[in-house]
């Protein structure tokens, strides 16, 4: 289907491929408002997966019968579908992995440990979660580099005039930064970010599991080394994610995982690796995982990727607009044309979990906690938020169970 922003996007329609949307909370549909944590999966993932297993499964790359072979051609046919979705320039750039983080400490491990020393720099940002802040802090540490965060302003944007005092701690080696912000919906200047590491000899990084589900990816556009998705924050299972690579840097690197399908040969004396991307895949893969990953990426494609961020910024727009009417309310993050389908809040006088078990009596679900941003909890000097966030199937009338919600957390408990 050809995506134009003039595609408008039926949350009404697409709630019918989501069964779980005829469950009961306490009496109630449920109103989930937690796709920043994990989505809902469509029927047509699950059918994909199914169907997988029922009529294709066994080990991919390693048997000659038919079924073997069926198994490999749809594995590899999802890598396919992965590597279109972020526009890369090869499939062998597209490394299957875990998940998200998985991808993360791919590349803080095999890249950093072997590039990194004393008097180099890691720059992070204080939006980052802690899948991208962690591994680079670890990493830093073991090599002898430094490791500094970018700054956030009173909107919760990254403060880009910091970056001239932060290059004058160390030679720049790397710059890792989320696409958008998992905690407050901030959509990062990564571009420009990418153009001032290059100026400085260093690569990008960029955590894009927050981003991929709801906007268009290209890796060529935003001109970074590395970038990571994840399944199942779109739509696809939980236990499978991408690591997208420049290849001649993964070419380069050292392996991470090491054990079968990542050798070229093995004996006493040497083992060498395996060609791109298998050298990064080691022991039995995600298989049907992968394959609903590919199901996944067809859907949101269906869906389009600019209507579905449309559709969320209209959603983001209305949820301000109603929680900026509660003087008791406080809102975290940039305004609506600068941020994503994701509302972080806090109640006065009512502590966020609390929130949140009121919330779920009323059957609308939501996170509440620090979201694995702890940097950024204590730049905002709050110990943690409640956060809604929202999806293809998202629609006004959750909101509004929301804003319903929140008036009886603060009558009963603030
Ligand atoms: N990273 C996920 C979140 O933001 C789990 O909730």
């Amino acid at each position: 289907m050809a995506v134009t922003p003039e595609t408008k996007l039926d949350a009404h329609r697409l709630r019918a491929d989501f069964a779980v949307f005829d469950e009961l909370v306490n009496g109630r549909a449920v109103a989930f408002l937690d796709s920043a944590a994990s989505a809902q999966k469509p029927r047509q993932v699950l059918d994909t997966m199914r169907d997988f297993y029922e009529h294709s499964y066994a080990n991919v790359h390693r048997g000659v019968y038919r079924l073997a072979e069926r198994a490999t051609t749809g594995y590899e046919t999802a890598r396919g579908k992965v590597a279109g979705f972020v526009n890369a320039r090869s499939e062998r750039e597209v490394i299957f992995t875990r998940s998200a983080t998985e991808a993360l400490n791919l590349v803080a491990y095999a890249w950093g440990l072997d590039n990194l020393g004393p008097g180099d720099l890691v720059v992070v940002t204080d939006l980052e979660h802690h899948s991208s802040f962690v591994p680079w802090q670890y990493v830093a540490g073991r090599t002898g580099a430094g490791f500094k965060a970018i700054p956030i302003d009173e909107s919760g944007e990254l403060q880009l005039d910091a970056l001239d005092e932060i290059e004058r701690q160390g030679t720049v080696k790397v710059v890792a930064s989320n696409l958008v912000s998992n905690t407050l919906g901030t959509v990062n200047p990564v571009r420009e970010l990418a153009t001032w590491a290059h100026e400085r000899g260093a690569i990008m990084v960029v955590d894009a599991a927050q981003a991929a589900p709801h906007r268009p990816i290209d890796v060529q556009t935003l001109d970074c080394e590395f970038l990571a998705i994840s399944s199942h924050k779109m739509c696809g299972p939980s236990g499978v994610g991408a690591l997208w690579g420049r290849k001649e840097l993964l070419e380069s690197m050292a392996p991470f995982n090491l054990g079968g399908e990542m050798i070229r040969s093995v004996s006493t004396e040497r083992t060498t690796w395996n060609e791109l991307p298998y050298k990064f895949e080691a022991g039995t893969p995600a298989i049907a995982e992968a394959v609903g990953f590919g199901a996944a990426v067809d859907y949101v494609l269906e869906a389009g990727l600019e209507a579905i961020a449309q559709h969320e910024h209209d959603l983001v727009e209305y949820t301000l607009g109603k929680l900026g009417e509660l003087p008791w309310v406080t809102t975290y993050g940039p305004p609506p044309d600068r941020r994503a389908g994701i509302v972080s809040l806090n109640v006065d006088g009512v502590h966020p979990h609390d929130v949140a078990q009121v919330l779920d009596w009323e059957g609308v679900a939501v996170r509440a906690g620090h979201h694995c941003t702890q940097p950024l909890m204590t730049k905002l000097g709050v110990a943690a938020t409640v956060r809604a966030s929202f999806y293809v199937y998202s629609i006004q009338e959750e909101i509004d169970r929301l804003v319903d919600g929140l008036h009886k957390a603060k009558s009963s408990l603030g």
